[in-house]
């Protein structure tokens, strides 16, 4: 399979996932509260704060022409309203490091972390949350926008009633009352009703706002310098109906992805990210079927969810496609990349029936902080030494660099 001219093929990751150090936000604070649902804690996680120059030159190196990374809010806006020029200008020479080693950068602005001080106002929750993403949007566009290739506003937007339908995420009276909600109000001295970390938010409030704040951040990234695409990113899987369980599935489809794939429409693309596929009965999730292979994350090994899915958000949102993840928890490589031959033909197949599918950003670049898992799942190109912050490239990762390079899977290994 040929790709398009200009397709895009990158790898990502997110500041709090591989910076190290993020320690202003709300995930740095929940780490490391005595009761907290952590394994353990992101620390220096894969430094890259520091290695930004020797991770861009080695992903340039393999082949890659894009990076997608995120600014960490919590860094940019210590406080509210103080902006730091620092971490700004920091960012600067990230952009300009992707831009010198040839990477085109793709932007997200709020992957999963954010400053303590939204949190303790009831992050997404809250209504004010839509004002203070637009105005981080507004003076991030406004200082580096022009060294922007594209930007994503709130990673997986879409992921409270993601999480919550696929049975990881407890309903919101639940979550309302977890005991580390109630310790971590009270050590950002706020009620635990006034306390909110994005995704382990309450489904019912979240949506409205994220769709809120996506839309004015689109306009203040828009309103900077620079011109660039702007998207949302939707976290997707196939979602397959056990008999009796076809009302069920239906509901979840449409809560968890599709009015957000409708919010896309005037966007200028829409980034898909799939890892497996979830099987719906009659009294709700299933988990993955019996004697299946699983990944680390305890999901079913299944690349093919990434066509269904990208056919889904095309027919749905109607915008251009970016595969902005695809990827497997593994320590298996040869897994690895059976699953991204796997996804990459179903992409093709997708092209070829004249889907407007731009690019495939394999998650991650390198294995990294998995969020309550700590890092344990294997999920990278890049296999980081933890002691060492020594970098080792996995055959895949050889391999989808050099797919990259010729725009083809048809490659000689
Ligand atoms: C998130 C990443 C995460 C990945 C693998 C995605 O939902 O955007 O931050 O590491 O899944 O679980």
């Amino acid at each position: 399979m040929k790709f398009p001219k200009g397709f895009l093929w990158g790898t990502a990751t997110a500041a709090h996932q591989v910076e190290g150090g993020n320690l202003n936000s709300d995930y740095w604070m929940m780490e490391h509260l005595p009761v907290t649902p952590f394994m353990e804690k992101s620390g220096d996680a894969c430094d890259q704060y520091h290695r930004y120059v020797e991770d861009c030159a080695l992903l340039a190196k393999l082949g890659f022409n894009s990076y997608r990374f995120s600014i960490e809010w919590a860094r940019v806006e210590p406080e509210e309203g103080e902006f730091s020029q620092a971490a700004i200008e920091h960012y600067r020479r990230v952009l300009n490091a992707c831009r010198d080693h040839g990477l085109a950068p793709m932007v997200t602005l709020q992957h999963f972390s954010s400053p303590r001080w939204l949190a303790a106002k009831g992050g997404f929750e809250s209504v004010g949350s839509v004002t203070a993403f637009a105005r981080y949007c507004e003076r991030v566009a406004h200082e580096l926008g022009e060294l922007f290739a594209s930007a994503c506003t709130i990673n997986e937007l879409n992921s409270v009633p993601h999480l919550q339908v696929g049975g990881i995420m407890p309903a919101d009276d639940v979550i309302a009352e977890l005991p580390w909600r109630v310790e971590a109000a009270r050590r950002l001295g706020t009620t635990p009703e006034n306390f909110s970390m994005f995704p382990f938010c309450a489904c019912s409030v979240t949506g409205e706002n994220v769709l809120k704040a996506h839309r004015m951040g689109v306009v203040a990234l828009k309103s900077g310098r620079g011109k660039f695409p702007v998207g949302m990113t939707v976290a997707m899987a196939e979602i397959v109906a056990v008999p009796g369980g076809e009302e069920k599935a239906a509901h979840a489809e449409r809560i968890s992805e599709d009015i957000f794939l409708e919010a896309a429409r005037n966007d200028d693309f829409v980034g898909v990210q799939t890892y497996t596929r979830r099987r719906i009965g009659s009294d709700g999730p299933l988990g993955p079927e019996p004697g299946l292979e699983q990944t680390q994350m305890g999901y079913e090994f299944r690349p093919q969810a990434l066509e269904v899915c990208i056919r889904r958000a095309a027919a749905i949102a109607k915008v251009p496609i970016i595969v902005t993840e695809s990827g497997i928890g593994t320590e298996d490589d040869t897994r690895r990349r059976a699953f991204v031959e796997a996804a990459l033909a179903g992409v093709g197949r997708c092209i070829k029936d004249g889907i407007d599918v731009r690019g495939y950003y394999y998650w991650s670049s390198m294995d990294n902080f998995e969020w309550l898992l700590g890092y344990m799942p294997k999920f990278g190109l890049i296999a980081v030494d933890r002691a060492t912050q020594k970098r080792t490239v996995k055959p895949t990762g050889e391999w989808l660099g050099k797919v990259a390079r010729a725009n083809s899977t048809e490659i000689a290994d």
